[in-house]
Protein backbone atom coordinates (compact mmCIF):
# COMPACT_ATOMS: atom_id res chain seq x y z
CA UNK A 1 0.00 0.00 0.00
CA UNK A 2 1.68 3.40 -0.85
CA UNK A 3 1.90 6.54 1.56
CA UNK A 4 -1.37 7.92 2.25
CA UNK A 5 -1.45 12.02 1.22
CA UNK A 6 -1.97 14.48 4.05
CA UNK A 7 -4.82 16.66 3.83
CA UNK A 8 -5.77 19.78 5.49
CA UNK A 9 -9.45 20.57 6.68
CA UNK A 10 -10.19 24.28 6.18
CA UNK A 11 -13.79 24.71 8.00
CA UNK A 12 -14.49 23.12 11.20
CA UNK A 13 -18.34 23.85 11.10
CA UNK A 14 -20.79 20.64 11.42
CA UNK A 15 -19.71 19.52 8.08
CA UNK A 16 -16.21 20.34 7.94
CA UNK A 17 -15.71 18.35 11.40
CA UNK A 18 -17.49 15.49 10.16
CA UNK A 19 -15.13 15.37 7.05
CA UNK A 20 -12.13 15.82 8.99
CA UNK A 21 -13.47 12.72 11.75
CA UNK A 22 -14.07 10.07 8.23
CA UNK A 23 -10.17 11.49 6.78
CA UNK A 24 -8.56 9.96 10.04
CA UNK A 25 -10.55 6.85 10.14
CA UNK A 26 -9.67 6.50 6.88
CA UNK A 27 -5.74 6.76 8.06
CA UNK A 28 -5.31 10.24 6.44
CA UNK A 29 -2.80 12.18 8.32
CA UNK A 30 -5.08 15.25 8.87
CA UNK A 31 -4.32 19.02 9.90
CA UNK A 32 -7.41 22.01 10.38
CA UNK A 33 -7.63 25.00 10.63
CA UNK A 34 -10.61 27.18 11.49
CA UNK A 35 -11.20 30.99 11.86
CA UNK A 36 -12.26 31.33 15.41
CA UNK A 37 -10.78 28.85 18.16
CA UNK A 38 -13.98 28.09 19.63
CA UNK A 39 -14.31 25.17 18.05
CA UNK A 40 -13.62 21.59 19.41
CA UNK A 41 -10.73 20.25 17.62
CA UNK A 42 -11.72 16.37 16.13
CA UNK A 43 -9.74 13.56 17.86
CA UNK A 44 -6.14 12.93 15.96
CA UNK A 45 -6.01 15.96 13.76
CA UNK A 46 -2.93 18.09 14.38
CA UNK A 47 -4.78 22.21 14.62
CA UNK A 48 -3.01 25.15 12.85
CA UNK A 49 -3.33 28.42 13.29
CA UNK A 50 -2.61 29.81 9.55
CA UNK A 51 -4.51 29.01 6.37
CA UNK A 52 -0.25 29.14 5.36
CA UNK A 53 0.40 25.86 7.58
CA UNK A 54 -3.10 23.74 6.58
CA UNK A 55 -1.55 24.35 2.76
CA UNK A 56 1.80 22.42 3.32
CA UNK A 57 -0.72 19.19 3.06
CA UNK A 58 -0.96 17.59 -0.59
CA UNK A 59 -4.58 17.90 0.11
CA UNK A 60 -6.73 21.04 0.75
CA UNK A 61 -10.39 20.15 1.80
CA UNK A 62 -12.26 23.13 1.86
CA UNK A 63 -15.98 23.54 3.91
CA UNK A 64 -16.74 26.85 4.96
CA UNK A 65 -19.97 28.50 4.87
CA UNK A 66 -19.83 30.18 0.93
CA UNK A 67 -17.06 31.25 -2.00
CA UNK A 68 -17.54 34.68 -0.45
CA UNK A 69 -15.65 33.98 2.75
CA UNK A 70 -13.66 31.36 1.10
CA UNK A 71 -12.13 33.10 -1.96
CA UNK A 72 -9.86 35.64 -0.10
CA UNK A 73 -8.44 32.63 1.87
CA UNK A 74 -7.39 30.77 -1.34
CA UNK A 75 -3.62 31.56 -2.53
CA UNK A 76 -1.07 29.47 -4.73
CA UNK A 77 0.47 27.52 -2.09
CA UNK A 78 -2.02 24.89 -2.25
CA UNK A 79 -1.04 22.10 -4.48
CA UNK A 80 -4.67 20.38 -4.35
CA UNK A 81 -7.59 22.01 -3.74
CA UNK A 82 -11.31 19.90 -3.36
CA UNK A 83 -13.77 22.45 -2.84
CA UNK A 84 -16.79 21.00 -0.92
CA UNK A 85 -18.34 24.71 0.19
CA UNK A 86 -21.60 25.08 -1.65
CA UNK A 87 -21.65 28.09 -4.63
CA UNK A 88 -23.19 28.65 -7.73
CA UNK A 89 -22.30 26.96 -10.90
CA UNK A 90 -20.69 30.52 -11.81
CA UNK A 91 -18.62 30.46 -8.55
CA UNK A 92 -17.37 26.94 -8.91
CA UNK A 93 -16.38 27.97 -12.80
CA UNK A 94 -14.71 31.02 -11.52
CA UNK A 95 -12.04 29.15 -9.08
CA UNK A 96 -11.86 26.16 -11.19
CA UNK A 97 -10.25 29.16 -13.59
CA UNK A 98 -8.63 30.62 -10.41
CA UNK A 99 -6.95 26.86 -10.04
CA UNK A 100 -5.44 26.73 -13.28
CA UNK A 101 -4.38 29.84 -13.47
CA UNK A 102 -2.38 29.51 -10.95
CA UNK A 103 -1.12 26.09 -11.08
CA UNK A 104 -3.30 24.36 -8.72
CA UNK A 105 -4.92 20.78 -9.13
CA UNK A 106 -8.48 20.90 -8.42
CA UNK A 107 -12.04 19.01 -8.05
CA UNK A 108 -15.34 21.23 -7.34
CA UNK A 109 -17.65 18.73 -5.02
CA UNK A 110 -20.86 18.85 -3.58
CA UNK A 111 -22.29 16.61 -0.64
CA UNK A 112 -25.96 15.41 -0.78
CA UNK A 113 -25.85 14.22 2.81
CA UNK A 114 -25.73 15.42 6.06
CA UNK A 115 -23.31 15.58 8.77
CA UNK A 116 -23.67 11.80 10.43
CA UNK A 117 -23.72 10.39 7.17
CA UNK A 118 -20.64 11.43 6.48
CA UNK A 119 -17.80 7.96 6.30
CA UNK A 120 -21.13 5.96 5.55
CA UNK A 121 -22.20 4.68 1.87
CA UNK A 122 -25.44 6.72 1.83
CA UNK A 123 -23.23 10.25 1.33
CA UNK A 124 -23.16 10.95 -2.32
CA UNK A 125 -20.46 13.24 -3.55
CA UNK A 126 -21.19 14.92 -6.59
CA UNK A 127 -17.78 15.72 -8.37
CA UNK A 128 -17.36 17.60 -11.23
CA UNK A 129 -14.60 18.85 -13.95
CA UNK A 130 -11.19 17.15 -12.72
CA UNK A 131 -12.05 13.21 -12.88
CA UNK A 132 -9.55 12.78 -10.25
CA UNK A 133 -11.70 12.26 -6.84
CA UNK A 134 -8.70 12.27 -4.25
CA UNK A 135 -9.71 12.04 -0.90
CA UNK A 136 -13.52 11.85 -1.86
CA UNK A 137 -13.99 8.30 -1.18
CA UNK A 138 -13.61 9.20 2.65
CA UNK A 139 -16.71 10.98 2.98
CA UNK A 140 -18.92 8.71 1.19
CA UNK A 141 -19.83 7.50 -3.00
CA UNK A 142 -18.16 9.90 -4.77
CA UNK A 143 -20.05 9.88 -8.44
CA UNK A 144 -18.62 12.11 -11.50
CA UNK A 145 -21.18 14.34 -13.13
CA UNK A 146 -19.47 15.73 -15.75
CA UNK A 147 -16.73 17.77 -17.38
CA UNK A 148 -17.65 21.00 -16.65
CA UNK A 149 -16.46 22.24 -12.93
CA UNK A 150 -19.71 24.03 -12.98
CA UNK A 151 -22.14 20.61 -12.69
CA UNK A 152 -21.64 19.43 -9.63
CA UNK A 153 -23.11 23.08 -8.07
CA UNK A 154 -25.84 22.63 -10.97
CA UNK A 155 -27.32 19.42 -9.75
CA UNK A 156 -26.68 20.53 -5.87
CA UNK A 157 -28.45 23.57 -6.36
CA UNK A 158 -31.56 21.50 -8.53
CA UNK A 159 -31.68 18.64 -6.08
CA UNK A 160 -32.02 21.07 -3.05
CA UNK A 161 -34.92 22.96 -4.82
CA UNK A 162 -36.85 19.47 -5.33
CA UNK A 163 -35.96 19.00 -1.44
CA UNK A 164 -36.92 22.78 -0.15
CA UNK A 165 -40.46 22.68 -2.51
CA UNK A 166 -41.61 19.67 -1.03
CA UNK A 167 -40.20 20.33 2.48
CA UNK A 168 -42.05 23.62 2.40
CA UNK A 169 -45.01 21.80 0.74
CA UNK A 170 -44.64 19.00 4.02
CA UNK A 171 -44.64 21.64 6.99
CA UNK A 172 -47.94 23.61 5.18
CA UNK A 173 -49.60 20.70 5.24
CA UNK A 174 -48.92 19.60 9.09
CA UNK A 175 -49.56 23.12 9.79
CA UNK A 176 -52.72 22.83 7.93
CA UNK A 177 -53.83 19.23 9.19
CA UNK A 178 -52.56 20.73 13.14
CA UNK A 179 -55.37 22.86 12.77
CA UNK A 180 -57.88 19.78 12.09
CA UNK A 181 -56.50 18.57 14.78
CA UNK A 182 -54.35 16.13 13.02
CA UNK A 183 -51.14 15.20 14.74
CA UNK A 184 -47.90 14.79 12.15
CA UNK A 185 -47.62 11.46 13.63
CA UNK A 186 -51.03 10.34 11.97
CA UNK A 187 -50.35 12.10 8.66
CA UNK A 188 -46.85 11.76 7.81
CA UNK A 189 -47.40 8.07 6.83
CA UNK A 190 -49.93 9.00 3.95
CA UNK A 191 -47.22 12.12 3.07
CA UNK A 192 -44.37 9.93 3.01
CA UNK A 193 -46.63 7.19 0.78
CA UNK A 194 -47.85 9.52 -1.39
CA UNK A 195 -44.51 11.26 -1.78
CA UNK A 196 -43.12 7.87 -3.64
CA UNK A 197 -46.56 7.85 -5.82
CA UNK A 198 -45.38 11.33 -7.39
CA UNK A 199 -41.43 10.35 -7.52
CA UNK A 200 -42.73 7.41 -9.97
CA UNK A 201 -44.05 9.96 -12.33
CA UNK A 202 -41.23 12.28 -12.38
CA UNK A 203 -40.05 10.77 -15.79
CA UNK A 204 -43.38 10.63 -17.54
CA UNK A 205 -43.33 14.34 -16.60
CA UNK A 206 -39.61 15.27 -17.36
CA UNK A 207 -39.65 13.58 -20.96
CA UNK A 208 -43.11 15.70 -21.84
CA UNK A 209 -41.32 18.99 -20.59
CA UNK A 210 -38.86 17.51 -23.86
CA UNK A 211 -41.27 16.56 -26.47
CA UNK A 212 -43.42 19.67 -25.09
CA UNK A 213 -46.65 17.45 -26.20
CA UNK A 214 -48.93 18.82 -23.28
CA UNK A 215 -52.14 16.86 -24.41
CA UNK A 216 -53.64 15.17 -21.08
CA UNK A 217 -55.79 12.48 -20.39
CA UNK A 218 -55.20 12.57 -16.94
CA UNK A 219 -55.45 16.17 -15.21
CA UNK A 220 -55.99 19.73 -16.77
CA UNK A 221 -53.67 22.95 -15.48
CA UNK A 222 -57.75 24.27 -15.25
CA UNK A 223 -58.27 21.81 -12.70
CA UNK A 224 -55.00 22.06 -10.72
CA UNK A 225 -55.88 25.85 -10.64
CA UNK A 226 -58.83 25.24 -9.43
CA UNK A 227 -57.38 22.87 -6.35
CA UNK A 228 -54.11 25.15 -5.36
CA UNK A 229 -57.25 28.11 -4.95
CA UNK A 230 -58.99 25.82 -2.49
CA UNK A 231 -55.80 25.15 -1.05
CA UNK A 232 -54.76 28.81 -0.76
CA UNK A 233 -58.20 29.62 0.93
CA UNK A 234 -58.15 26.36 3.15
CA UNK A 235 -54.90 27.72 4.78
CA UNK A 236 -56.39 31.25 4.81
CA UNK A 237 -59.67 30.13 6.85
CA UNK A 238 -57.51 28.90 9.51
CA UNK A 239 -55.47 31.53 9.95
CA UNK A 240 -52.45 29.74 8.63
CA UNK A 241 -49.36 31.91 6.06
CA UNK A 242 -50.84 31.20 2.45
CA UNK A 243 -46.73 32.32 0.51
CA UNK A 244 -46.55 28.86 -0.83
CA UNK A 245 -50.18 27.76 -1.90
CA UNK A 246 -50.57 32.03 -3.52
CA UNK A 247 -47.24 31.52 -4.93
CA UNK A 248 -47.82 28.17 -6.72
CA UNK A 249 -51.47 29.06 -7.50
CA UNK A 250 -50.32 32.31 -9.65
CA UNK A 251 -47.55 30.75 -11.29
CA UNK A 252 -50.09 28.03 -12.33
CA UNK A 253 -52.37 30.94 -13.06
CA UNK A 254 -49.99 32.61 -15.18
CA UNK A 255 -49.66 29.12 -17.39
CA UNK A 256 -53.46 28.60 -17.45
CA UNK A 257 -53.82 32.57 -18.66
CA UNK A 258 -51.40 31.72 -21.64
CA UNK A 259 -53.61 28.86 -23.06
CA UNK A 260 -52.53 25.75 -21.12
CA UNK A 261 -55.78 25.80 -19.03
CA UNK A 262 -56.13 21.92 -21.35
CA UNK A 263 -53.15 20.89 -20.81
CA UNK A 264 -51.05 18.53 -18.70
CA UNK A 265 -49.13 20.03 -15.27
CA UNK A 266 -46.28 19.77 -17.18
CA UNK A 267 -47.26 22.80 -19.09
CA UNK A 268 -46.37 24.85 -16.37
CA UNK A 269 -42.54 24.93 -17.47
CA UNK A 270 -43.20 26.47 -20.29
CA UNK A 271 -43.85 29.90 -17.47
CA UNK A 272 -40.99 28.87 -15.79
CA UNK A 273 -38.63 29.16 -18.82
CA UNK A 274 -40.14 32.85 -19.65
N1 LIG B 1 -24.48 20.79 7.28
C1 LIG B 1 -24.97 20.13 6.25
O1 LIG B 1 -25.87 19.28 6.38
C2 LIG B 1 -24.41 20.36 4.86
C3 LIG B 1 -24.79 19.49 3.82
C4 LIG B 1 -24.27 19.66 2.55
C5 LIG B 1 -23.42 20.71 2.30
N2 LIG B 1 -23.07 21.57 3.31
C6 LIG B 1 -22.18 22.69 2.97
O2 LIG B 1 -20.99 22.65 3.74
C7 LIG B 1 -20.54 23.99 3.98
C8 LIG B 1 -20.34 24.16 5.49
O3 LIG B 1 -21.59 23.91 6.14
P1 LIG B 1 -21.68 23.65 7.71
O4 LIG B 1 -23.01 23.00 7.96
O5 LIG B 1 -20.43 23.02 8.21
O6 LIG B 1 -21.75 25.18 8.23
P2 LIG B 1 -21.39 25.77 9.66
O7 LIG B 1 -21.52 24.73 10.73
O8 LIG B 1 -22.16 27.03 9.80
O9 LIG B 1 -19.83 26.14 9.52
C9 LIG B 1 -19.44 27.22 8.72
C10 LIG B 1 -17.93 27.27 8.66
O10 LIG B 1 -17.55 28.41 7.85
C11 LIG B 1 -16.61 29.20 8.60
N3 LIG B 1 -16.70 30.61 8.25
C12 LIG B 1 -17.80 31.40 8.21
N4 LIG B 1 -17.46 32.65 7.86
C13 LIG B 1 -16.10 32.67 7.72
C14 LIG B 1 -15.16 33.68 7.36
N5 LIG B 1 -15.53 34.94 7.10
N6 LIG B 1 -13.86 33.33 7.27
C15 LIG B 1 -13.48 32.04 7.53
N7 LIG B 1 -14.31 31.04 7.88
C16 LIG B 1 -15.62 31.36 7.96
C17 LIG B 1 -17.01 28.98 10.06
O11 LIG B 1 -15.96 29.35 10.90
P3 LIG B 1 -16.24 29.89 12.40
O12 LIG B 1 -16.32 28.67 13.27
O13 LIG B 1 -15.07 30.76 12.71
O14 LIG B 1 -17.54 30.66 12.37
C18 LIG B 1 -17.26 27.46 10.02
O15 LIG B 1 -16.04 26.75 10.03
C19 LIG B 1 -21.61 24.93 3.42
O16 LIG B 1 -21.21 25.40 2.16
C20 LIG B 1 -22.84 24.03 3.31
O17 LIG B 1 -23.73 24.46 2.30
C21 LIG B 1 -23.53 21.41 4.58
Amino acid sequence: MGIKKTVSVLGLGLMGSALAKALVEEGYEVTVWNRSEGKPTPANTKRVKTTAEAFKSDVVVTCLSTYDVQQPLLTNEIKTLVNLTSGTPEQARATAQWAKTNGVEYVDGVIMAVPQQIGTESARILFSGNENHYVLDAFGEPVHVGEDAGLAASYDLALLGIMWATFGGYLQAVALMGTYGIAPALFTPMAAGWLNELGAMLPEMGAVTQSRNYETDVSALDINVSGLRLLTEANSEQGLDTTIPQALHDLFERAQRSGHGAHSIASVIEEIRK
